[in-house]
């Protein structure tokens, strides 16, 4: 399955993320992929908030991961600055990525930059910035879904 679609505003972001986060459910990794800037935090955060969380939505830029607590316990990552797929095998990022011992739900920025140990992904977003406002959307799912 592969969507796309435009939105114009942070109110459509909202929307989309009311709606998508009908779609999450234990045990999910979501990459989101898109330039600086483009949008993956702010999207990170209407989503938890739709996932029942009051908590404050940061960017984890350096501390490679927040976790909030919603209806599930969610896992916010930021890849960006990881110096090496070592390093995030030696902080335990592995244990979050195995399906099997995921107890909630993972929400994965700059996921290329651990290529390779992400192997089940359920969705990935890609956003794409039009303008200062506006961003296209593509939301790929389950066995299509990969960065590129
Ligand atoms: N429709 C929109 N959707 C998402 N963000 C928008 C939109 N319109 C404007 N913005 C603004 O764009 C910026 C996106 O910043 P954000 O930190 O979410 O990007 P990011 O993709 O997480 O960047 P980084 O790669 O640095 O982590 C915010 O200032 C946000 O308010
Ligand atoms: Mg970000």
């Amino acid at each position: 399955m592969k969507i796309q679609m435009d939105i114009f505003s942070i109110k459509q972001i909202d929307y989309f993320a009311r709606a998508f986060s009908k779609l999450i459910k234990p045990p999910m990794i979501v990459l989101l992929v898109g330039d600086l800037g483009s949008g993956k935090t702010t999207l990170v955060k209407h989503l938890v908030k739709y996932l029942g969380s009051d908590d404050d939505v940061t960017s984890p830029t350096f501390t490679l991961m927040n976790e909030y607590n919603g209806k599930f316990p969610i896992y916010h990552f930021d890849m960006y600055r990881l110096s090496s797929m070592e390093e995030a095998v030696a902080v335990g990022f592995e244990e979050y990525f195995d399906k099997s011992k995921l107890d909630g739900v993972c929400f994965v920025e700059w996921p290329e930059n651990v290529e390779g140990l992400i192997k089940d992904v359920d969705f990935v977003i890609r956003i794409d910035k039009i303008d200062d406002n506006a961003r296209k959307l593509t939301v790929t799912e389950g066995k299509d879904a990969s960065c590129n």
